[in-house]
């Protein structure tokens, strides 16, 4: 039987203004394009998975308002099973204030709105659907304890659980680093969680070791265009990115966790899960938009055999 990617998360309309460039605080640029999309980490990621065609499951909440019924056509069209999505009353839907510049770098507000409300009910709901084999996708734009809740429940149930730390808190409590098996920081999460300076492959390195000795099996740094940074508690390796060029960064770490849930749950090593998921990441950003540039899976594969048109 198929194992399911459960997303235990946010749901966000992203505002999304282009700009030649990102304004100074306290600056203002004329900016010359926008458009509201669905996005949202948790959401994301429910999408990029349902995409390379794992069955997928997203539980959340929205408001009961235009835009989070917008973001549960978007997921039910992607081929997500958005059930698990209850629309909360008296607050509106999440939005994420979102600037994107002509080499594709971004800066992003999130405002959480009906995700802030995710909490006990939200995760039993999520504890009824997992199954021993199972995969959990969490990030952190819902309240803290429902995510250390929903990844206790996972890993009692057998389910394999990744978090991605975003946005970057100060600290994770102790029990998060024993209840997740793969922690997916980028470079300003990583500093944060370890209190290191990262900002090259070396630095990274010694920040996901020292992740790895606070508990989580895997650590895997992710440097942008650098790459990613994996460590377990064997070794460690550093996996390149694909030379491609840059449209939109948004949500390329959201494709590179929906990439990896999809191929650890085919049963790749780990080395081939980040390289497969590297490959969905970059052709993530060769697209505007989050959900909008999730690539489907022969995207990936012309990607991985060097078809970079595609
Ligand atoms: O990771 C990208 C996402 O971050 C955006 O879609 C935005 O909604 C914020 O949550």
């Amino acid at each position: 039987m198929q194992k399911t990617i459960h997303v235990f998360g946010s749901l966000n309309m992203d505002l999304v203004c282009r700009a030649p460039r990102l304004p100074q605080p306290g600056e203002t640029v004329l900016g010359t394009d926008f458009a509201t999309l669905p996005g949202g980490k948790g959401a994301n990621q429910a999408v990029a998975a349902a995409r390379l065609g794992a069955a997928t499951a997203m539980v959340g909440r929205v408001g009961d308002d235009a835009f989070g019924r917008q973001l549960l056509q978007e997921l039910q069209g992607a081929g997500v099973d958005a059930s698990g999505v209850a629309a909360a009353a008296g607050v509106p839907t999440g939005v994420a204030a979102i600037a994107v510049d002509d080499s594709g770098q971004n800066t992003i507000v999130v405002v959480p709105g009906a995700n802030g409300k995710v909490g006990e009910k939200d995760v039993s709901r999520l504890a009824a659907q997992l199954l021993p084999g199972d995969t959990l996708l969490l990030q952190l734009e819902v309240p803290l304890g429902a995510v250390v809740a929903a990844a206790k429940a996972a890993r009692a149930r057998g389910a394999t659980v990744i978090l991605d730390p975003a946005p970057a808190p100060d600290d994770l409590p102790p029990e998060c680093f024993k209840a997740v098996d793969i922690l997916t920081p980028n470079q300003t999460e990583a500093s944060q969680l370890t209190g290191l300076v990262v900002n090259d492959v070396a630095t990274a390195q010694a920040a996901a070791n020292r992740l790895v000795q606070r508990g989580v099996s895997v650590a895997i740094v992710k440097l942008g265009d650098r790459g990613v940074v994996v460590a377990d508690r064997q070794c460690t390796f550093h996996q390149p990115a694909l030379p491609v060029k840059a449209v939109d960064t948004v949500a390329a770490g959201d494709a590179f966790n929906g990439g990896l849930a999809v191929a650890l749950a085919e049963g790749m090593s780990l080395e081939e899960a980040v390289q497969f998921a590297s490959a969905v990441a970059a052709a993530s950003v060769m697209v505007p938009g989050a959900q909008a540039s999730m690539p489907e899976r022969s995207r990936v594969e012309a990607l991985r055999i060097g078809l970079k048109h595609l």
